[in-house]
């Protein structure tokens, strides 16, 4: 923030004075500044004061209020050629905090949401192990070490279509294909320490029931050290959109490897090379070589508001909000700037502040009508800065669609609306 602003804090009676002259408050302490109208919002009875409501049971399993209907995900139509190998996208400008609710977690699949019955679902670990196990989903909950973790989870492709320039309206849709959940579930660790694995054992292979059968190699040490087979996600039942009955967590590493309806894991001394490791998920460069086996997703960033979805709609004291995250561990700073990067002031982080999850920021200024470029720079405890978009296509070209974790900018203009720029 400039200097000018950095001078004007945003207090508590300076909001009062402002909101007074907007209209929304009368006077502070609520009673009624002489001479105005009374408010029938306040003064008469409302049906919700006159009326009872329903019961108990009245939904047995319970949803938003009505007037939050508008908070869903939502696809782009012209991205993918059908609904079933397709994308949608979390509303990261409605949500606060750091927990994606179970329904609102952007779904990515390959071939539609696989219906399973989980009494018919079997986990195979074979290959270069001394045991090969078969588990059912009973199996798993018996047993021992169960654990629970927050991780984020964020699709390679997210950003992707950002790569020439700035394309889609809003921060779902540009940032949109992450969640971030509370998995119940084991270390995988514990499954393949059970299977006992052989000593030349240096890749993992986990593939999914659905009809993509989704393969992804994965390092054994990966495996060994944070990787879980979960079943449960925010204290429930995972979702059948996200893997029900059982999916591979692979914390801090893309998307695509975070097997959902996982069915099989086989030991092996080198990577498969499957489809989704050799045509998919590389990321080309701009000399036509490509970058294989791009795991972790770097620091990054967002400010979910305002945003094109979520413009300002008031003058004076505002609330800037926004998300930072990093695969290779906690968030250490987040900073934000108003003027397209040249001041830069430490956002205010709030709540946990978790390795590999989502961390949320605040910054509590005072807007006059003036245009903004707001943007946000995340830094994680490795030292790494989240760079330019620029920075970015210096070294990687504008071929790739994956692993785009450049800094967003957003033009607020004088009248509150809010725009997906570029500053060149
Ligand atoms: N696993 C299977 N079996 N089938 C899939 O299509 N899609 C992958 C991954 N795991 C996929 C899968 C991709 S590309 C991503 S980004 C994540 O799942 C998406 O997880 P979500 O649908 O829970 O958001
Ligand atoms: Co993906």
């Amino acid at each position: 923030m400039s200097d000018a602003r950095k001078d004007r804090p945003t207090s508590r009676r300076g909001f009062l004075a402002a909101a007074a002259g907007a209209g929304a408050l009368a006077a502070a302490g609520g009673a009624r500044a002489q001479g105005q109208k009374p408010d029938p919002l306040i003064t008469e009875p409302q049906d919700w004061n006159r009326f009872l409501g329903p019961g108990v049971d009245a939904a047995p399993y319970g949803k938003p209020s009505k007037f939050e209907a508008g908070v869903v995900r939502r696809h782009v139509g012209w991205l993918t050629a059908d609904t079933i190998s397709s994308i949608n996208f979390t509303p990261l400008h409605q949500l606060d905090g750091i927990v994606t609710p179970n329904g609102l977690c952007f779904e990515r699949h390959h071939a539609g949401v696989a219906e399973i019955e989980p009494g018919k679902h079997r986990l195979m670990v074979h290959g270069l192990v001394e045991k090969p196990l078969v588990f059912t989903m009973d199996d798993l909950k018996r047993f021992p070490g169960r654990v629970n973790k927050l991780y984020f989870l964020e699709c390679a492709a997210n950003g992707g279509m950002e790569w020439r320039g700035a394309q889609l309206n809003g921060c779902q849709f540009t940032h949109g294909m992450i969640h971030n959940v509370w998995y119940t579930g084991i270390p995988l660790k514990t499954l393949l320490d059970e299977a006992g694995m052989r000593n030349h054992a240096k890749w993992l292979l986990a593939e999914g029931a659905d009809a993509s059968l989704m393969t992804r190699s994965i390092p054994i040490e990966k495996a060994m050290k944070d990787c879980l087979v979960v079943w449960a996600m925010n204290g429930e039942a995972l979702r059948p959109e996200q893997g029900y009955p059982l999916r591979l967590v692979v914390p801090g590493w893309e998307g695509n490897m975070w097997i959902k309806w996982l069915r099989r894991l086989e030991i092996g001394d080198q990577p498969w090379q499957q489809r989704e490791e050799t045509s998919k998920y590389t990321d080309l460069l701009a000399d036509g070589r490509s970058r294989r086996f791009t795991f972790v997703m770097d620091a990054k960033s967002v400010v979910t508001n305002p945003s094109p979805q979520a413009p300002l709609r008031q003058k004076g004291p505002n609330v800037l909000s926004g998300l930072a995250w990093s695969g290779r561990g906690a968030i250490t700073r987040v900073d934000v700037s108003i003027d397209g990067g040249r001041n830069w002031r430490n956002a205010r982080i709030d709540g946990p502040v978790l390795p590999m999850s989502l961390t949320r920021f605040y910054v509590d200024f005072d807007w006059q009508g003036e245009d903004l470029l707001i943007q946000s720079r995340a830094m994680d405890e490795t030292g790494y800065v989240q760079p330019t978009k620029d920075e970015l296509r210096k070294v990687r070209g504008v071929n790739s669609i994956y692993h785009n974790n450049g800094i967003q900018t957003w033009h607020v203009k004088p009248n509150g609306e809010t725009e997906n720029v570029e500053i060149l």
